[in-house]
């Protein structure tokens, strides 16, 4: 039996960053509203960048961090919505711009629960013996699926990437995943072509999808806990979905937990898709917040609904 431990992170955020106040100049809205709903004051925006560009330099820094020769990599898996191109996938397009050659690559899309996803089936092929070194990444540009004209939702979100190398271990490392889906609310939040020759348009009920995300935060944050037998005085770190801070404040809440013992990157990154848990985890990490053994929960819901946690030893 092996564990996966992480071994390094990385991250990679457009140059170009995009305040409330540029905001108030594209549509009808206020750095305070903004500030008051969603905690979010501005975010990075691609500008010819792809998802594959990002994830390829978080996987490179990633790979850097964990000090290891990018040829020991024996999996790639990226999480995305928004590939590069709709073939090859973006997991081979971060292999070639990592110059190595015949490792298994592929893409899985759970929308904003991606990541957690991704960890899981990186978790399973480690603790099952079959592969040693597998490089996971989250990565999104759903600006270029926002409806710019849109201020119930062009507000909310951000371009990024966050990866990290998974090594196999024989102490903790990640002590289980637990992934969920429910195609009930599959309207509360899609994307799909309005027109043949238009990319997909983000639609979005926000007011609903805030209840039902802090309902299931709620939940899912207590249900992980129990199910490894810890209570919330053990936790030593929350990563939540970096959506929105309203939502993040009750999640911690309701795990008792000081929100001096949460990673909040929300404020400076709006919500990056299945960027948004490996970015805040790599911001938790170069900070020197999250130390080595800590035991650390990661939790996110996003379209589908899909929704899930980790529990995991750094
Ligand atoms: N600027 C100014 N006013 C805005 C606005 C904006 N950007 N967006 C909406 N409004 C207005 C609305 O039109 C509404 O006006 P009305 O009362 O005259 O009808 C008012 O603000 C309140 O809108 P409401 O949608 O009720 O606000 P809210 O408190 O629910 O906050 C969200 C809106 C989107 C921030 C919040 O619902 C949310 O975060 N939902 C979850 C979204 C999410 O997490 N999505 C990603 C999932 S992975």
């Amino acid at each position: 039996m092996y564990y996966s431990r992480i071994i390094g992170s990385g991250s990679s955020l457009p140059e170009r960053r995009l305040t409330n106040f540029d905001l108030e100049k594209m549509v009808d809205t206020s750095d305070a509203w903004i500030m008051e709903r969603t905690g979010i004051s501005s975010r990075h925006i691609v500008t010819d960048e792809s998802s594959a560009d990002l994830a390829s330099e978080a996987a490179k820094e990633a790979i850097v961090n964990a000090d290891i020769d990018p040829k020991l990599i024996d999996l790639i898996i990226v999480a995305t919505c928004t590939p590069e191109r709709l073939l090859p996938n973006t997991g081979c397009l971060v292999q070639n711009a990592l110059g190595i050659r015949g490792c298994p690559a592929f893409d899985l899309n759970a929308a904003c629960s991606g990541f957690i996803y991704a960890l899981s089936v990186a978790d399973q092929y480690i603790s099952r013996g079959l592969y040693k070194h597998i490089l996971t990444v989250g990565t999104d540009t759903l600006s270029k699926i926002v409806n710019w004209e849109d201020r119930t939702t062009c507000v909310l979100f951000g371009d990024g990437a966050g990866a990290i190398v998974l090594r196999a271990d024989h102490t903790p490392g990640i002590l289980g995943t637990h992934l969920y889906s429910d195609a009930a609310n599959r309207d509360v939040l899609y994307a799909t072509k309005t027109h043949a020759d238009t990319s997909p348009i983000i639609k979005m009920r926000g007011r609903e999808l805030f209840k039902v995300a802090v309902n299931t935060l709620e939940k899912l944050a207590i249900d992980t806990l129990d199910k490894h037998g810890f209570k919330h005085d053990d936790l030593d770190w929350l990563v939540p979905h970096q959506a929105n801070l309203r939502i993040i404040k009750a999640a911690a809440k309701r795990l008792k937990l000081p929100l001096d013992r949460v990673i909040q990157t929300v404020q400076k990154h709006g919500n990056t898709s299945a960027a948004s848990l490996p970015l805040a985890l790599h911001d938790g990490i170069q900070s020197g917040k999250v130390k080595q053994n800590e035991l650390v929960m990661l939790e996110v819901f996003g379209a589908g609904l899909t929704w899930g946690s980790a529990l995991l030893r750094y």
